[in-house]
């Protein structure tokens, strides 16, 4: 049964989860797995999950009741509930739905065993039970096995990184889990404890994806700049991986903590020239009440203080943020000093959030969520809109410059705006046209504003020199020179 049975994975939710799909695909498929894209033709169904908002939950709990139908009607599929909403819900999700497996986010190296015992159990007349692997990290005094740190570097060192399958952007995992604790977040109680990765197997990890053909490598964590082993913290870390890896085209980094920065990580980069003048770093909230119920460490001011430094340093820098409207009590006058505080960073881009409870976080407990939906939507759709012109005088402003673009997929819609939040490679499966015929293509910049430009796909993967010569909210247009 083994050797025929065929997965189906779905990821929903951030750049690690799609890192933890790709190391648990890589773990599986080393073991005999096939993969399926219908989840219809799929013996094993795997659904790796984000517990951030409510909406993300929403999402897998109706594919979860698709499959409990099929269970209903007889099909004996597998069907496994991996990541953050696993180790959130625990064994209560197998009480709601015909659960197989759940296993935490910090447990994955653990699935393939978790899949054979139900193989095998399904080909015996056994009968079979649910199974779960779960850290258990809700409650964080529980100490954490000392094995699990080095079981978990073995599950990352075992990527498979070869030509045929690495993408020209590639993602590594530096730290795991998160120490900070703001008041609103369920990440701390989902993959737990912060535990950073030995620099020498980061740089090792990001040397072979570059000698694969990776143009880009974006190192993960949940507070990166918070990075520390041994006696190697952030800033050396992102010198050693620059300077020891000099094939590299282009080095980012996801998500930085305000509170975390030093001047010398801020020297690092912009004394390194491949690594991008790119930051996110979320402020979440323009106000210092709200920032405080927040349970954030710093202030409005701090912030603007950090971003004034980091412009300082890096005049081509472009800053990408988070902001949550309707936290619970936020005012008018609160969230008009969230939409002053865009305009005074002049972000490149907003991913805008709306409060939601999450239960077991201290906001969660705490707080009783008090702003209509109404108004939470309003608010919403006000600081797009005032980002949107924010992006666009930022896109004006590169009309006439040539850049070097990482292109990376045929622009969807031929020519209309594209998915903003998509990171992805996506290269086509489907071949049909004329190896020279022309494409609407999408690529990023160094400081990752959005290109289209007409050429052909066997450009996907490569750095191309773009001049751009229209801007728009959500991109640019240009010409290959
Ligand atoms: N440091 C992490 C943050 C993970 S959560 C990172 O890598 O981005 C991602 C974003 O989701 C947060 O920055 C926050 O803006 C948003 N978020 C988290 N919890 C939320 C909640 N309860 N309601 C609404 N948005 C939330
Ligand atoms: Fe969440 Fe705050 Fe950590 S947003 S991931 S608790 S830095």
């Amino acid at each position: 049964m083994k050797e025929n049975a065929n997965i189906y994975i779905e990821t929903f939710g951030c750049q690690m989860n799609i890192l933890d799909t790709e190391l648990a695909q890589d773990d599986l498929s080393q073991r005999g797995y096939s993969f399926v894209e219908d989840p219809k033709k799929a013996d094993v169904v795997l659904y790796n999950t984000c517990s951030v908002r409510d909406l993300s939950e929403q999402k897998v709990l109706s594919r979860l009741g698709i499959q409990s139908q099929r269970k209903k009607s007889g099909s004996d599929v597998i069907v496994g509930v991996l990541g953050c909403m696993a180790e959130r819900k625990g064994e209560a999700l197998q009480k709601e739905f015909p659960v197989d497996i759940l296993i935490g986010p910090s447990e994955l190296d653990r699935l393939g065993d978790l899949i054979e015992a139900q193989l095998s159990a399904r080909s015996s007349t056994q009968k079979t039970t649910p199974e779960s692997a779960l850290s258990n990290f809700k409650n964080r005094k529980l100490k954490v096995d000392p094995a699990r740190p080095a079981e978990l570097d073995a599950f990352d060192r075992g990527r498979i990184i070869d030509e045929s399958k690495t993408g020209a952007q590639a993602y590594v995992r530096i730290t795991r889990g998160c120490n900070k604790f703001c008041a609103f977040c369920v990440v701390p109680y989902t993959r737990g404890e912060e535990v950073h990765r030995h620099p020498s197997d980061i740089v090792s990890e990001v040397q072979k994806l570059t000698d694969a053909g990776a143009k880009e490598v974006t190192l993960l964590g949940q507070t990166i700049n918070h990075y520390r082993y041994e006696d190697t913290g952030f800033a050396e870390l992102l010198r050693r991986v620059h300077d020891e890896c000099p094939e590299l085209p282009r080095l980012r980094y996801l998500t930085s903590y305000p509170r975390d920065f030093t001047e010398d990580m801020l020297d690092a980069m912009a004394e390194c020239e491949r690594v991008a003048p790119f930051l996110h770093i979320p402020a979440q909230s323009g106000s210092n009440r709200i920032l405080k119920k927040m349970n954030r460490g710093y202030t409005r001011e701090s912030y603007l203080e950090l971003v004034r430094m980091a412009r300082e340093k890096m005049p081509n820098l472009t800053i990408v943020g988070d902001m949550i409207v309707g936290f619970p009590s936020e005012t008018d006058a609160e969230f008009e000093e969230s939409l002053t505080l865009l305009q005074e960073v002049q972000y490149k881009t907003v991913y805008v959030f709306k409060y939601s409870p999450r239960p077991g976080t201290v906001s969660g407990k705490r707080d009783e969520d008090d702003i209509p939906i109404a108004v939470k939507k309003s608010r919403n759709n006000r600081m797009l809109d005032l980002q949107k012109g924010i992006t666009l005088v930022q896109h004006q402003a590169l009309v006439g410059q040539t850049h070097k673009l990482l292109v990376e997929s045929v622009a969807k819609n031929q020519g209309l705006e594209p998915n903003p939040t998509s990171n992805l490679v996506t290269i086509g499966s489907k071949n049909t046209e004329r190896r020279d015929t022309l494409l609407q293509l999408t690529g990023r910049t160094v400081g990752d504003h959005i290109v289209h430009f007409k050429g052909e796909r066997s450009l996907i993967g490569q750095i191309v020199n773009v001049r751009v010569e229209e801007a728009r909210g959500l991109s640019c247009s240009g010409t290959r020179i």
